[in-house]
């Protein structure tokens, strides 16, 4: 089948246009990588099936886009589909203390939408540039929190149906989750706890304030690595390594914060990557520590082998 095949019952699947060739540096915050094959929007669980559903028949790979915060997509691009959630997908309601939430609703929007109704929990969050349902697939978090702790209930889309998962049934690590592969988080429940307006406002403020002193500002895919077991942590260890200031081609690592690389001018994902390879090597040599990327790579790009 011709890509011109695909593109159209992309389209008709969405009810609306599918971009083409795609390029990532718009579609992340880092600013860098290649296209795309196609990007389409979602704006219902229905209109979802029907896209995933698509994508199989086509047997074309396809990835959920949310802010693309924490995402590398090679120079070279992807062949595949990324798709982004809209309409009711990023849409909202307040249930007394509950937040249903759209798997597209970004985490800032909902943490300033709660603490307006006097709703407590996503507070120490309300910094992280990322939608709901990407946060609780890696059970994203900040200042000691993470979002899993939140989560009353999830809605999972695959390409044969829709089904809920109840607190019960997720398992949230660090940075980490059990929804099956294949799916989409396409609504979830969080329960918060009523308190005062005007103080969960400041609190928001507060956090973001924090998060904002201590990270650098600019293009960035967010920490680069995971915190290691144990108490040291990667931006501490990349830091006694001595890679804040480095660079290559148009990426630096931060010297505020050693964990984060900054697109200064133009860089590439082979920069960046270029980076994460010296810096990782250097934490090894100096620590014997193995860092693992939290950012999320997406086509033909990997970490070289330490060994
Ligand atoms: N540190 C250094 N040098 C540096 C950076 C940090 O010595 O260059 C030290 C700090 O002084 C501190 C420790 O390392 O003692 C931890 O640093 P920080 O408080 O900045 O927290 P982090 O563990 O680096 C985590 C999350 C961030 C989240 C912050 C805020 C991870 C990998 N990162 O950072 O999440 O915003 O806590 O709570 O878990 C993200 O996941 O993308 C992210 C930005």
């Amino acid at each position: 089948m011709s890509e011109d095949t695909a593109a159209n019952e992309l389209a008709a699947a969405a009810g609306r246009p599918v971009l083409e060739e795609a390029a990532m540096e718009g579609h992340t915050t880092i600013g860098c990588g290649g296209p795309v094959d196609f990007l389409v929007e979602a704006v219902s669980t229905g209109r979802l099936q029907a896209i995933l559903q698509t994508a199989v028949r086509h047997h074309l790979p396809w990835i959920v886009l949310g802010q693309g915060s924490n995402l590398l997509v090679s120079d070279q691009g992807w062949r595949g589909l990324a798709i982004t959630l809209a309409g009711e997908l990023d849409g909202y309601d307040f249930h007394g203390n509950e937040l249903h939430a759209g798997g597209g609703l970004l985490l800032p929007r909902a943490a300033r939408l709660a603490a307006e109704r006097g709703l407590s929990g996503l507070e120490p969050l309300a910094g992280i540039p990322g939608t709901i349902g990407g946060t609780i697939a890696i059970n994203a978090g900040a200042f000691g929190a993470a979002i899993g702790e939140l989560v009353l209930q999830v809605e999972i889309c695959g390409e044969e149906n829709c089904f809920r998962l109840e607190r019960e049934e997720l398992d949230f690590g660090y940075r980490s989750g059990n929804l099956p592969p294949g799916t989409v988080v396409s609504r979830a429940i969080l329960a918060l706890k009523p308190g005062d307006a005007a103080g969960i406002q400041a609190a928001v403020r507060d956090f973001r304030a924090r998060r904002e002193a201590g990270q650098p500002r600019g293009r960035t895919c967010g920490s680069v690595f995971k915190n290691p077991p144990g108490n040291a942590s990667a931006g501490e260890l990349l830091d006694r390594a001595g890679c804040k200031g480095l660079a290559q081609g148009g990426a630096e690592v931060s010297r505020l914060h050693a964990n984060f690389i900054v697109n200064k001018r133009q860089a590439r994902a082979a920069d960046v990557l270029g980076l994460m390879n010296s810096c990782r090597r250097r934490v090894y040599k100096s620590f014997g520590v193995e860092l693992e990327p939290e950012v999320r790579f997406l086509g033909d790009i990997g970490l070289e082998p330490l060994k």
